[in-house]
């Protein structure tokens, strides 16, 4: 019998204590390494973002081509996505915080999708009312992470889909069932929406192209639990004349219970995360009640240190709370030497992440009177309609 496997990571599960270096192996990505950080670091102005110089970004596909298209004058766009299944909690704003840094720094449009569809097809209790509403709702959060008005579009499946179905009907056509099966583990009982959904995460890898009829290079941020959708975007990519998407992963946010539950919305004890509506009270709650890294007694704590890689309060930090690098390294090393006790640890974090939800809610009032208008309900008048599969027009990675 095969052995059972320690970790399990795809688009609708993930399990287990993951190993990133073996995931990336298995999925077959390149590792992001210093040079090309360096070069990234060069390129937006001298600094890198926080997820990218501390690795939770670790993995990546073709993203030299990108800053080598970029290098030529020839602009990309970024695109990521969110499955609206209820309230987001901090970890869902990781690709959005990148997306909106690179956005800044490199000046191009973003492209976001608001997969209601999907989730509704996923979980056998959502409503289409639900799935309308946190639709909406997560749209207000992910666009108050700061992003420009002017070149940001959003695409919510069930109002888009005008807009999505040339291209995921070109796509569709090119994925065989068996593949779908095989990428995505689909038992018999999946129902046939969502057998049929990949081809819509594909389409908006495609609708810039599409639209302005040339390609225009794509870079997608996302999570590693992604990259099984986007293997299948690019095999199918050249064949309608369109170039590979190219991606960003990162690590699975660990939840506050500890390190081998990633954070997630359903299925979940709403223990696990900070969700971006929870009152301060239960922030502190929460936190307080969180997995550490720490030793049974404060003696043993101070003589001995804490193990910052297996606690959830440093993966905030790491991952969103400590964006001052000078920061960083000195809870790490406080932890690390045992200086810094968990429970002051807490304390600052339940301050830290207080403060970030407040002004997030402020940041909410703005997003919320330009959400609407960010939303595509059509292809442009005039654009060129459905690519013709030649695969003349693709000026992709080699
Ligand atoms: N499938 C993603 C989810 O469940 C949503 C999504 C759609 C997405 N398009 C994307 C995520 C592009 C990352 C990049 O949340």
């Amino acid at each position: 019998m095969p052995e059972k496997p320690e970790f399990v990571v795809t688009p609708y599960e993930v399990r287990g204590r993951i190993d990133y270096e073996r995931l990336r192996v298995q999925f077959g990505t390149q590792s992001i390494g210093p040079e090309l950080k360096d070069r990234l670091r060069r390129l937006a102005g001298g600094e890198l973002h926080p997820l990218l110089e501390r690795e939770v970004y670790f993995s990546h596909r073709d993203l030299p081509w990108i800053l080598d298209e970029h290098a030529k004058g020839r602009p990309f766009f970024l695109y990521s996505g969110r499955g609206p299944s209820g309230p987001l909690h901090t970890s869902h704003l990781v690709p959005f915080d990148l997306c909106r840094w690179l956005q800044e720094r490199f000046g191009v449009p973003m492209y976001i999708q608001i997969t209601d569809d999907e989730k509704y097809w996923l979980r056998p209790r959502l409503t289409r009312e639900e799935t309308a509403r946190w639709a909406r709702e997560n749209l207000i959060d992910l666009l108050a992470v700061g992003f420009d008005p002017q070149r940001t579009h959003v695409f919510v499946d069930t109002r888009s889909i005008a807009a999505l179905y040339p291209l995921a009907v070109d796509a569709a056509k090119r994925i065989p069932y068996s593949t779908a099966k095989a990428v995505f583990g689909f038992p018999p009982s999946t129902n046939i929406g969502l057998v049929f959904y990949t081809a819509l995460q594909t389409a908006p890898s495609f609708y810039p192209s599409w639209v302005a009829g040339r390609p225009v290079p794509c870079l997608i941020p996302c999570g590693i639990d992604q990259d099984p959708h986007f293997r299948i975007t690019r095999d199918i990519a050249e064949s309608l004349g369109y170039p590979k998407p190219a991606l960003l992963h990162s690590q699975m946010i660990p939840g506050l219970l500890g390190p081998d539950r990633v954070m997630s919305t359903t299925g979940e004890v709403a223990e696990n995360a900070i969700f971006l509506n929870d009152p301060p009270k239960t922030v502190a709650k929460k936190i307080r009640h969180a997995f550490t890294g720490g030793r049974a007694t404060v003696e043993e704590q101070r003589r001995l240190g804490a193990t910052p890689e297996i606690c959830s309060v440093w993966a905030a930090w790491r991952a969103k709370f400590a964006p001052r690098a000078e920061e960083f390294e000195r809870i790490t090393r406080d932890c690390r030497s045992g200086a810094l006790l968990c429970g002051d640890c807490k304390e600052q974090l339940i301050e830290r992440v207080t403060g970030f939800l407040a002004e997030h809610a402020e940041r909410r009032e703005k997003a919320a009177e330009w959400a609407d208008s960010a939303i595509v309900e059509r292809p442009p008048d005039g654009a060129p309609g459905p690519a013709q599969p030649t695969s003349g027009r693709a000026s992709g990675p080699a």
